[in-house]
């Protein structure tokens, strides 16, 4: 599989794949002045393939906790960073999934005004979809994500390898991104997925080609808008709604799952606003109701779903920007008022669609 070019204003850097691990830390070894921030589960699990690393180089390790992802844990890792007398040269290198990658890329972002960091994800999550476009943000208080910045890595590795010891929910959790990023490319990009998990599902021979193709997707919507302003927020696509599903069932389930789920009432709305023909919405659920399905301990109230969007960060004045979905590769942002007919929409795709329970 071909490496990634990413065009950055602070930098441009590649995105290099792996057909395996080995491969992947010999490369790791050949970074000047690097000290590694390991994900604790992963010093665990891969032992002998990190032996090389761990025999001669500088390794902190970090649990992947969200109450890790706080300023006390940047605090952790940057008195770490001191003590082994990092200089401004020296190379931040990660390897975990997105909470280590969060909390590494914002140390990596202040300490000393900046040094530069790599990154190695480990979840199918961070591997297709948040090791690249830079943004990073740590929990502050009750909420999650609130302190952030945007900093570039230097370079990422990527072997899929690392997914074969992920829990079969970590693995669906990142299927909802790659799900969210075909639906944004296009009806070749929706049928190679449709086609890549026919055989033998989430976990298949093509899952290097897919994070690829995923990251393909969001790079050209990055490079377009690198600082949110604009087109950067199709990325949001599932999200308004993913976002308040977790944040309502305190989340109980993963970001990915919620997040295909939040795709897939927002087709629903686009469906019943006359946008997206009812074939699309039912060939797209029926893949998440098949491939991406849930159990919540109760459910869910229309109500308490609308209330949880309207605090998100992305809303202004009663109104949010909806990214609604018109078919692969075609996606609308529409300024939409939290009106009757939201929660109308809402609650019909509840009783009439909503599949987990
Ligand atoms: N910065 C961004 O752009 C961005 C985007 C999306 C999500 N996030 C953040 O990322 C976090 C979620 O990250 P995530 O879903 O990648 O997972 P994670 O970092 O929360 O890890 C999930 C679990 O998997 C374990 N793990 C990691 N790699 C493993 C492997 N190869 N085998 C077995 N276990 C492994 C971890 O120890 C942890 O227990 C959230 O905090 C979210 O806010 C950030
Ligand atoms: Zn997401």
């Amino acid at each position: 599989v071909s490496s990634l070019n990413i065009r950055s204003g602070q930098g441009d850097y590649s995105v290099d794949f792996y057909a395996e691990i080995p491969s992947l830390i010999e490369e790791l070894l050949k970074v000047p002045h690097a000290l590694f921030a390991i994900d604790e589960k992963i010093l665990q699990l891969y032992p002998k393939e990190l032996a090389p690393l761990l025999e001669s180089r500088p390794s902190f390790p970090i649990p992947a906790t969200e109450d890790e992802k706080t300023l006390k844990g940047v605090e952790r890792l940057a008195v770490w960073l001191q003590e082994q007398k990092a200089i401004k040269q020296s190379t931040l290198v990660t390897i975990g999934g997105g909470i280590i990658q969060d909390i590494c890329a914002f140390t990596a972002h202040v300490y000393f005004r900046g040094i530069p960091w790599m990154f190695v994800p480990t979840t199918l999550l961070s591997m297709c979809d948040s090791c690249i476009g830079a943004k990073c943000s740590i929990n502050l208080g009750l909420y999650k994500n609130q302190l952030g910045t945007f900093q570039s890595p230097k370079r990422v590795f990527i072997a899929s390898d690392f997914t074969r010891t992920l829990t079969g929910e970590d693995v669906a959790s990142g299927y909802g991104e790659i799900l969210k990023l075909m639906l944004t490319g296009s009806t070749e990009h929706l049928a190679f997925l449709e086609h890549a998990i026919a055989g033998t599902g989430l976990r298949n021979a093509s899952l290097l080609e897919l994070i690829r193709r995923s990251l393909e997707v969001k790079k050209r919507v990055i490079e377009a808008d690198e600082y949110e302003r604009d087109l950067r927020r199709i990325l949001n696509y599932g999200h308004t709604f993913g976002h308040a599903l977790e944040s309502v069932t305190r989340h109980e389930i993963c970001h990915g799952l919620a997040a295909a789920w939040g795709l897939d009432l927002i087709n629903y709305i686009s469906w019943k606003r006359g946008l997206l023909p009812e074939g699309d919405f039912k060939r797209i659920h029926e893949f998440i109701r098949k491939n991406l399905p849930f159990r919540l301990k109760s459910n869910i109230g229309v109500h308490d779903l609308i209330s949880a969007a309207q605090r998100d960060k992305k809303v202004a004045d009663g109104m949010v920007n909806l990214v609604l979905f018109a078919g692969p590769g075609n996606l609308r942002i529409v300024k939409t008022p939290f009106d009757a007919t939201l929660a109308q929409q809402i609650g019909d795709y509840l009783e009439q669609h909503n599949v987990y329970r």
